[in-house]
């Protein structure tokens, strides 16, 4: 079964989030289930950077007249059981040959002509669909988030179309809804334009047309599967999402265990398991340092990574940042975005000497170093379609904090009486998007490290969960087998 992955984004050639560590594990998941995936990307510097071997396979005109060539070749620090991902690259330097973020300007203003950049992502797919590159044709597309969204479209526009089409929500928030008359640039019948369409609101939205026209939609979680099917977390698109409930499901994002594994992983200053806990000490010992927090192995030690936004709820880890340093505890926030947020994380901490310190900047590296060392990793989410730093949290024994939505009502186990008893507890989970609720759950957080041996039995839960991709990639693997056989 040959699968065309379809994604703006891919770890660890380009990253702005937890979309690029999905598209980066899913292929090599996908091989070890018996599938042959294929990447289908735009030819950022980055991507072309990282692509080796490679030919070009053929062209094919834009429908605003610009000849694209679409590259393939071996992507190397993409392993899969099967070797290194084989990829198509979109190598159009007039739409992609631009430094810094993919999607943004430096003064962080989407760029003008992202309809043409990503609707060509989503031509290029259909046309090796089609067959552009006779030596491997898809069986099934599969497009991840908006920028992939057209592609599913553009099957369409094909009599008899040549293969059906997978689309994945990584979140919904983020829609890529463009000014109607990009239609006619953008090579699409005016049919199209529809509410029963890829029209929204008198709009072109890329979001809508992969919904809409995708056979199959999946998103990230079971719960966000079901939490956007209702007006608060549709984003006016929950109407076209109970309409598709037949065909919508939630597979659960897993851990890529080759990058995140902290009894292999060569980023942290000493490595751990369950087993053999004195590195993680080691770990934070070192992490204080970094960071110019005070040296107390006892204070716990609360982290953020992040991406500063208003999704991520990170008002309430301001509101409780005196709580966290007046109960005796530390924070570390490492994060990038809102100019408002990184001002307010930046004030905290130049108030809390050597008990609170930020990171305004992205840094893989830093992100092991800080799961590995800290104690407790905090994700007070308004919404969060899967989340994937609660699952690094687990792995790395440091106890996801998490407000129960999405993903995380899924993946963190909140630790109470009953749980504790059972075993299951692997976090803290508080419900209302309250100050007053995620207060509550620091006390509690907070109590509970004052019990060693109710901590390391947590501790212990959350490490031994089985978080890597085995079970999510079967169940993507059943749902193209279903799809194919109709
Ligand atoms: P989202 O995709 O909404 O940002 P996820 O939790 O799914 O949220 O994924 C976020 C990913 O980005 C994780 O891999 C996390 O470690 C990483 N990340 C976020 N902010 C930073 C940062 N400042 N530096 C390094 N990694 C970061
Ligand atoms: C999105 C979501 C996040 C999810 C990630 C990967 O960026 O915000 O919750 O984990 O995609 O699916």
């Amino acid at each position: 079964m040959r699968i065309l992955q379809v994604s703006a984004e891919l770890f660890p050639l380009l990253k702005t989030g937890g979309l690029a560590d999905i598209a980066g594990a899913l292929p090599a998941a996908l091989v070890a289930a018996g599938v042959e995936p294929r990447a289908l990307l735009p030819g950022f510097p980055a991507i072309l950077a990282g692509l080796s071997d490679d030919t070009v396979v053929g062209h094919f005109d834009a429908p605003w007249g610009e000849r694209l060539s679409l590259r393939r070749g071996s992507l190397a620090a993409v392993p899969t059981p099967a070797g290194p991902l084989q990829a198509y690259v979109l190598d159009a330097p007039s739409l992609f040959d631009r430094p810094g973020n993919p999607y943004e300007d430096a003064e962080r203003r989407p760029y003008a002509d992202n309809a043409r950049r990503f609707g060509a992502l989503g031509w290029a797919a259909a046309h090796l669909a089609h067959g552009l590159d006779p030596a491997w044709r898809p069986d099934l597309v599969h497009g991840h988030d908006w920028h992939a969204g057209l592609a599913a479209a553009c099957l369409h526009t094909w009599p008899g179309r040549p293969v059906p089409s997978v689309y994945t929500v990584h979140n919904l928030a983020y829609q890529g809804v463009f000014a109607a008359h990009h239609l006619q640039e953008l090579g699409l019948p005016a049919h199209f334009f529809r509410p029963e369409g890829l029209e929204f609101h008198g709009q072109l939205s890329f979001m809508k047309a992969g919904l809409h026209f995708a056979d199959r939609l999946t998103t990230v979680s079971p719960s966000y599967a079901r939490e956007i099917q209702q007006p608060e977390q549709g984003c006016g698109l929950d109407g076209l999402l109970r309409h598709r409930r037949d065909v919508l499901s939630g597979i659960l994002n897993a851990v890529d265990t080759a990058v995140w594994n902290p009894a292999t992983d060569t980023l942290i200053p000493h490595r751990y398991d369950p087993r053999r806990m004195t590195g993680k000490a080691i770990c934070k010992a070192a992490l204080q340092r970094e960071m110019k927090l005070e040296l107390t192995p006892g204070a716990p030690l609360f982290c953020v990574v992040s991406r500063l936004t208003e999704q991520k709820g990170l008002h309430l880890v301001l509101a409780g940042g005196d709580d966290i340093v007046a109960a005796g505890g530390q924070l570390l926030v490492q994060g990038t975005g809102d100019p408002e947020l990184q001002h307010a994380f930046a004030l905290l901490a130049q108030r809390h000497p050597g008990r609170v310190a930020v990171h305004l900047g992205y840094d893989e590296a830093l992100a092991h170093r800080v799961f590995a060392g800290a104690d407790v990793t905090l994700v007070p989410s308004r919404f969060e379609p899967c989340g994937l730093t609660q699952l690094y949290g687990l792995q790395y024994g440091c106890l996801p904090l998490v407000r129960a939505v999405g993903g995380l009502a899924d993946t963190v186990v909140d630790a109470d009486l009953a749980t504790l008893e059972d075993d299951s507890a692997n976090g803290f989970v508080f419900h209302d998007f309250t100050e007053a609720a995620y207060r509550h759950a620091l006390r509690r957080a907070f109590a509970l490290y004052r019990q060693p041996t109710a901590w390391v039995k947590v501790r212990q839960a959350g490490m031994r969960r089985a978080s890597g991709w085995d079970e999510s990639a079967r169940h993507y693997v059943a749902l193209y087998e279903a799809l194919l056989q109709h």
